[in-house]
């Protein structure tokens, strides 16, 4: 049995974008049904791992374990600045080398964006968790994944062997809801 497991969460626009122009996530794209789903998540989790814009800013926060992808460091580093948190180099160091200074060896691993590092783990997701407004658009704005828009979220996570389960209605109001895209188990 592997020693992770291995969660990816984001909320995106109809177009497939998590953030505007500007690479900011806008108020437009905030719902409080998501917000609750992705806290409960970050609050199960052993360890959650964002570049350095993404950080989730709860008044959890301070409890998570997280590792913060980043290029200024030259491997790992434990972060001065912030508390329970582990800064990692991807170019120069495995993925498990920061998880061993970070003090996690086992569990549910959340990762959280941006773009970049949802892309980095894109053929180890367990189970990757997108959620949809589908009045939102961010025209021109950050795609979730590199090649949206050329295709959809869903298309790219079907590419690399994710299928989709039951979607949950987040806010309904809204058109808020999140899939689970799921990794079936190999057989040999
Ligand atoms: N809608 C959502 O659910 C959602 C989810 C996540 C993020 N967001 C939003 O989307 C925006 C994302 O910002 P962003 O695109 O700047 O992404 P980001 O991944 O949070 O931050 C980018 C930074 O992460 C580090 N990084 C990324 N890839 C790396 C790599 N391969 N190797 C080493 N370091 C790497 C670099 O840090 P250094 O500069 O330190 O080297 C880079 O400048 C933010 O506004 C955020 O709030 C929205």
């Amino acid at each position: 049995m592997p020693a992770f497991r291995i969660e990816g969460y984001v909320i995106v626009s109809a177009d497939g974008n998590l953030a505007d122009e500007r690479h900011v996530m806008p108020e437009t794209l905030k719902f409080e049904g998501d917000k609750q789903f992705f806290t409960a998540a970050l609050d199960r989790a052993d360890l959650i791992v964002h570049g350095r814009h993404s950080h989730e800013g709860q008044p959890n926060s301070p409890r998570r374990k997280r590792i913060v992808v980043t290029r200024h460091v030259a491997d790992v580093a434990a972060d001065p600045s912030t508390t329970n948190a582990t800064l990692w180099n991807p170019a120069k160091a495995t993925f498990e080398t920061a998880c061993d200074l970070a003090g996690v060896h086992k569990g549910t691993i959340a990762i959280i964006g941006g773009p970049d590092v949802f892309d980095m783990f894109m053929d180890r997701y367990d189970t990757f968790w997108l959620s949809q407004a589908a009045n939102v658009t961010l025209p021109g704005g950050e795609p979730v994944f590199s090649g949206v828009p050329k295709q959809t979220p869903q298309q790219i996570l079907s590419r690399h062997g994710l299928k989709p389960g039951p979607s949950l209605v987040l806010d309904a109001e809204n058109g808020v809801t999140v899939t689970p895209w799921q990794r079936t188990p190999q057989t040999s």
